[in-house]
Order: C-alpha cells, then sequence, then structure tokens
C-alpha cells in the first residue's frame, strides 16, 4: 500500500507558498493514498520559542489545515505520538556527521552564529526522516525547499536496512509541484515566502482579510518594464516571475499562458487580476478559519483523535526498528 506523510511547522501562520507548495496538494493526495498529515511542533522547538505561542499557532495552523479541506482523522501534532521521537533518536545514531553538515537549510537558519544554535537544530532532518519512516510512507509532498531532507531521509533508510541487514524502511518519494514549489517573498524575489521574515507585508497568510491582500499586492515590490510576452522575458526579474507563478498556479494555468494574457502590459491590470484571485482563492479559507478557532476544544479534540490513528499505525513499524536494532521488547 501506497502512504502519504507531510509535515507543517507550528510556528506561524501558514502562507500562501506553504498552500501553494504543499497544502494543496496534500487535500487532492489525500483522495487517493492513505494519507497522514502532522503539525510537527517537535520540530518547531529547534529554534528559539514562546510556550504559549506555540501552542496558539499549533492552534492556528491546525485549523487553516483543516479550512482547506484536509481530512480530520488524519490530523494531529507530531509530540502527542511516540513514534516520532524513538525513531528519530534511533536516526541520529544512523544518520552521519558528514550528511548532517551539507544540510543548506541548517546554514541558511543557523547563519554565522553557528556555535550558538541548538544541537535539536542540526539534527532536525534526522527526526523528519523518522516522522515520514515511521508510517512507512512512501510519498511526501512538499515545496522545493525540502528536496534535500528528502534525500536524506533515504540515505538513513538504506543505511539502516544495510546495517541491519534487512529491507525494512522503504525508499520515500518527494512530491515536488512543478510551479509554486518555490514561492518567494513579495518584497524581494530572491528570497523565499517564509513565516519568519520580520515585515508582514512579506507574504500572504491565510488568515488574511480582503483588505490585507489588496494591500500587500499593491504593495508588492515589480519592476518598471511591461510584462513579457515569453516566459524567458521573465530571466532575472524575480519579482515579476514569482507573481507570474503565483497567478498560474493559483488559476491551474501554464506560466505561459498566463502571459499570454497580460503580457505587454503594465503591472497595474495584472496585479488587479492576482488581487481578485487571491480574494476568491484565499478569503473563503480565512474565514473557516475564523470560525473553526471559535471552537478551541474541537479542534483539540479532533488532534486527539488523529494522533490516536497515528499511534496504533505507526506503533507496530517503530517497534519492529526497536526489535532490529537490539533493543528488549
Ligand atoms: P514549513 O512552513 O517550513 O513548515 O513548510 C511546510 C511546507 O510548505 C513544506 O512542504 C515546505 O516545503 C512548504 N513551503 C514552505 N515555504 C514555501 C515557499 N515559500 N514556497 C513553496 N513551498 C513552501
Ligand atoms: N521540515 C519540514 C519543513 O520545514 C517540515 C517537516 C517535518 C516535514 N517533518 C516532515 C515535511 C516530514 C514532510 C515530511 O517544511
Amino acid at each position: 500500500m501506497q502512504r502519504v506523510f507531510s509535515g507543517i511547522q507550528p510556528t506561524g501562520i501558514p502562507h500562501l507558498g506553504n498552500y501553494l507548495g504543499a497544502i494543496r496538494s496534500w487535500v487532492t493526495l489525500q483522495e487517493t493514498y492513505d494519507s497522514f498529515y502532522c503539525l510537527v511542533d517537535l520540530h518547531s522547538i529547534t529554534m528559539p520559542w514562546e510556550p504559549e505561542k506555540l501552542r496558539q499557532q499549533t492552534l492556528v495552523t491546525a485549523a487553516c489545515l483543516l479550512a482547506c479541506g484536509l481530512n480530520p482523522d488524519r490530523l494531529y501534532n507530531q509530540s502527542a505520538v511516540s513514534t516520532h521521537a524513538r525513531l528519530g533518536w534511533i536516526f541520529n545514531c544512523v544518520s552521519r556527521l558528514g550528511w548532517l553538515n551539507r544540510m543548506t537549510q541548517f546554514k541558511d537558519k543557523a547563519g554565522k552564529n553557528r556555535e550558538n544554535h541548538s544541537a535539536g537544530l542540526y539534527v532536525y532532518p534526522n527526526l523528519m526522516a523518522a516522522d515520514i519512516l515511521a508510517f512507512h510512507a512512501t510519498h511526501v509532498p512538499v515545496g522545493d525547499d525540502q528536496r534535500q531532507h528528502i534525500e536524506l531521509a533515504n540515505d538513513i533508510a538504506q543505511k539502516f536496512n544495510h546495517d541491519m541487514g534487512v529491507e525494512f524502511f522503504p525508499q520515500i518519494q518527494g512530491l515536488i509541484p512543478p510551479h509554486a514549489a518555490r514561492v518567494m517573498n513579495l518584497r524581494d524575489g530572491q528570497k523565499k515566502m517564509s513565516k519568519s521574515d520580520p515585515s508582514e507585508q512579506s507574504r500572504i497568510i491565510l488568515t488574511d482579510k480582503e483588505d490585507d491582500i489588496t494591500l500587500k499586492i499593491k504593495r508588492a515590490k515589480t519592476d518598471s518594464e511591461p510584462l513579457p510576452g515569453e516566459v524567458e522575458g521573465l530571466k532575472d526579474r524575480h519579482e515579476a516571475r514569482n507573481l507570474i507563478t503565483i497567478y498560474a498556479s493559483l488559476s491551474d494555468k501554464t506560466p505561459e499562458a498566463v502571459l499570454q494574457e497580460f503580457g505587454g502590459n503594465g503591472f497595474g491590470q495584472f496585479k488587479k487580476a492576482l488581487t481578485d484571485l487571491l480574494i476568491e482563492k484565499i478569503v473563503p479559507i480565512a474565514q473557516e478559519t475564523e470560525r473553526l478557532l471559535s471552537h478551541e476544544d474541537h479542534i483539540i479534540s479532533l488532534l486527539r483523535k488523529g494522533a490516536e490513528t497515528a499511534s496504533t499505525v505507526s506503533e507496530p513499524i517503530v517497534s519492529e526498528a526497536e526489535r532490529l536494532v537490539g533493543f528488549l521488547r
């Protein structure tokens, strides 16, 4: 059986990059695959955090995902299911320092001040591999920034199998969307759209109202040239390319088709169309999120049920991994 697993950090409100790069395909994939989706709160404490904020952000992220149409039976928070941390520890002992040293996300997040970051941030990719493999998941829908972590997970699975002399963990495949796998910051087209950017104007979030979207797109950085008629004309025009990609992805068109429609004109008419499209797609999600958030207890009880199912499925797999390693059972 083929299984899908993916996760999102509850470190802020999910944004358009999360939606187009990951969440939207999660909703489609759950129709055909046995799927689990996880609020990875263990990952969220790898960077400095505030406990009350983490609690609130976990609830908001859960509400956004439910509002996008995720199956409530398969959504849970990572720390509620012990298999993640148990397999994560085993993988800390399978993975190699040399492999972790190559991880670009660690380098990006740690920046120059590497010595002062948590040990958790460094071993983060091992835990991510455990998240996936604790379910014997084979397909992992993620944005482009997770490509390297998926490769590492495969290296870990292979080394575990080799060292224990078994064919226990499957190879996994990242499912990365063809367009919008890396949605960029609205104020700087060379940076990824992210929850942690200090400027709220840099991202559209899934709780934005009509006015927020209008203002953010109005202020989104562009350049002074008209839009080109061909995709090649977007080379080195990072902001223009990003906005065209967002429009294409949201309207299920190719960037070529979007440029056929808007090429030759300035940004005015295009920004208006983009704003309308974003309002049409995002505002209903924002409204449903708000409605769900007025029933916090309900969200908590859904997550608990999701965690029970996730435990039932991953417990036998992780127990077997523990037995293979030589732990008394
Ligand atoms: P995170 O917010 O880092 O937990 O990411 C959750 C999911 O969203 C992962 O699959 C990421 O690859 C994806 N993602 C995050 N930022 C972006 C972005 N700017 N563009 C596309 N996908 C993204
Ligand atoms: N590392 C992912 C991110 O930052 C989140 C994540 C954690 C994840 N565990 C996962 C994604 C397992 C896919 C599968 O976006």
